[in-house]
């Protein structure tokens, strides 16, 4: 088997891989060799998809603060975010923002010139700088533009990274296969950076991009890496009916309401004083409940809904700044905001938990860090607050980006390569599953996956459905290792990526289910139907998931608590 050397590996290619290798290339100047190793091709990874905002402190002079920005970030967290970190998180984003401001893009602006910042949920100030609602998309297209200055760096756009190599705790390199051709190879390095995103798709109904399967945690955590605090699956209030697609939290920071089917804004009984614009947690266990009772709209499928309504914003206002959220709600769902209220409910959005690592973005491993949403640094806690997302791949991927490089070019000289009769080992195992002939069809094995996590670890969550789930995830383990691969090919076999994703699919989703079994509180997103109340005293704790044979081990370890003890959460 082929096998390429480099210094540093960054694997995904979304925000965070892209910022992470912008800092390594700038600082690294040309001492170090680069890969980005992406299973798609750059400019469609899941971040073009970000909508909304970047959250970041830009007016200090009207009143916003660091120290504010972090107080709405611990609170939102539930008091489960390590408040060094945020400190740290808030701290880096201003500048982050002017970054990509001197980068190009083109920033939402007020009438004088300056940056202008919607209000977001959860945040106490307008906070969220954006791009009409297409932020993400231009992150990502700005940064890629930048990257396009260095030299030193090769892409491997469409490779699938099959296994990591971490020897004697410490990273060697990665196994990979080109999609296009089925080339298998090898890539060994002093450093790698995962930043592959969350594990949306293990959901039916997700905003998420088909391609975010939870593959970088998955990998880790079977490598004896720690998942941290995965049992806490965000819900964002506006999927789209019937597809889930993102109508951002920025329609309603606009000025958007909710309404049931009574034509009441039911969000003034549940937060009287924020409204549509609490956090996501908040917002879409009410949002349930009114669905629950009888006041949402039938829809497909089982996908009752209420009525975002933007009406009163005016075709100016949302021609200009959520443009795209009216060409989704014409193209998906049939519905001009302009003229319409859109159909939404509650859908799967963002996995809060992830790789562990310290506040570096470094996993227990040497020469491994995480960022993104693969990474649990952690500053999100129980809920993230909106555009709290892609200003944390920002500030966390360069973060990450500069240690890696310090890793590479100081201290003494680090191990390289892996032993051949493992990559022969590892090339065996993809061969094995490709040729053998299973009885389980693997889509089969994926609609369940998914129809389990919809129905029973979703908004509201108890043991049963919880035991249930992970019961049945075992049981769909166990089918997984009779599975079928029908294409034998080998150019762009993508029957052999989806297998590959299902099991890692499959290992996420046990730890999500099995980790909200055993936290007996509701904090932030895990809301207990049979557990109502936070319970501080036992459970102030981080999750760490250890793989096993027999299923995810878990220990706990304390929140960093620096500035404010935990206080009701109000809203
Ligand atoms: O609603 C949104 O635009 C999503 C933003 C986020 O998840 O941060």
């Amino acid at each position: 088997m082929d096998v390429l050397n480099y210094d540093i590996l960054i694997i995904g290619s979304g925000l965070a891989g892209l910022r992470a290798a912008l800092e390594v290339l700038g600082i690294g100047k040309e001492r170090l060799r680069v890969a980005i190793i992406s299973k798609v091709q750059l400019m469609r990874s899941h971040s073009v998809c970000a909508e909304g905002g970047t959250a970041a402190v830009m007016h200090p002079e009207e009143g916003d603060s660091l120290e504010l920005h972090a107080w709405d970030t611990v609170k939102g967290s539930d008091f489960l975010a390590d408040q060094d970190a945020v400190m740290r998180f808030v701290n880096l984003m201003p500048e982050e923002v002017l970054f990509l401001e001197h980068w190009g893009i083109p920033w939402s602006r007020r009438t004088d010139g300056r940056i202008d910042q919607r209000s977001f949920g959860g945040h106490s100030f307008n906070r969220a700088v954006y791009a009409a609602d297409k932020t993400g998309f231009f992150e990502m297209q700005t940064l890629y533009d930048t990257l396009l200055k260095y030299r030193t760096f090769d892409r491997f756009d469409e490779w699938f990274v099959t296994k990591f190599f971490l020897l004697d705790n410490e990273f060697k390199g990665v196994a990979a296969f080109d999609i296009k051709t089925g080339e298998f190879r090898a890539f060994t390095a002093k450093a790698a950076i995962i930043a592959t995103g969350g594990a949306g798709r293990i959901y039916g109904f997700t905003t998420f991009s088909h391609t975010v399967t939870g593959d970088g945690i998955s990998m880790a955590y079977r490598e004896g890496v720690p998942i941290k605090d995965i049992e806490f699956m965000q819900f964002h209030p506006t999927g789209l009916i019937p597809s889930g697609i993102l109508i951002t939290e920025g329609a309603r920071g606009e000025g958007g309401y909710l309404l049931n089917n009574k034509g009441e804004r039911f969000m003034e009984g549940y937060s009287p004083t924020w409204k549509e614009v609490a956090p996501r947690d908040v917002v879409s266990r009410s949002m349930m409940i009114e669905i629950e009772e009888g006041r949402g709209f039938k829809g497909p499928n089982g996908l009752d809904y209420l009525h975002l309504d933007v009406r009163h914003l005016g075709a100016d206002m949302i021609n200009e700044r959520l443009p795209l959220i009216r060409e989704v709600s014409i193209k998906f769902a049939g519905v001009d905001p302009i003229t319409e209220p859109i159909p939404v409910r509650p859908v799967q959005h963002y996995t809060m938990g992830g790789i562990h690592t310290d506040i570096n973005g470094k996993t227990p491993v040497n020469g491994l860090w995480a960022a993104g949403e693969a990474a649990s640094v952690s500053i999100h806690g129980a809920n993230r607050l909106g555009a709290n997302s892609t200003a944390e791949c920002l500030a966390f991927g360069r973060v990450a980006g500069a240690e890696a490089v310090r890793y590479c070019l100081e201290g003494p000289p680090k191990g390289k390569g892996v032993p051949k009769e493992l990559l022969e080992i590892e090339k065996r195992r993809i061969s094995n599953l490709l040729e053998k002939d299973g009885r389980e069809n693997l889509y089969w094995i994926r609609r369940e996956l998914r129809e389990t996590m919809d129905h029973l670890v979703g908004v509201f969550r108890d043991e049963d459905a919880l035991r249930a789930a992970s019961q049945k995830i075992r049981g769909l383990k166990r089918r997984y290792q009779d599975i079928r691969i029908t294409d034998k090919g080998k150019a762009y076999n993508t029957d052999l990526v989806r297998a590959l994703e299902l099991e890692n699919m499959l290992d996420v989703a046990e730890v999500v289910a099995l980790g909200a079994l055993a936290r007996t509180e509701s904090r932030g997103a895990h809301a207990r139907r049979d557990y109502k109340k936070r319970d501080d005293e036992n459970w102030l704790k981080h999750t760490l998931a250890y793989w096993t044979p027999e299923g995810p081990r878990f220990e706990y370890f304390p929140v960093n608590v620096t500035i404010w003890e935990p206080v009701e959460r109000k809203y």
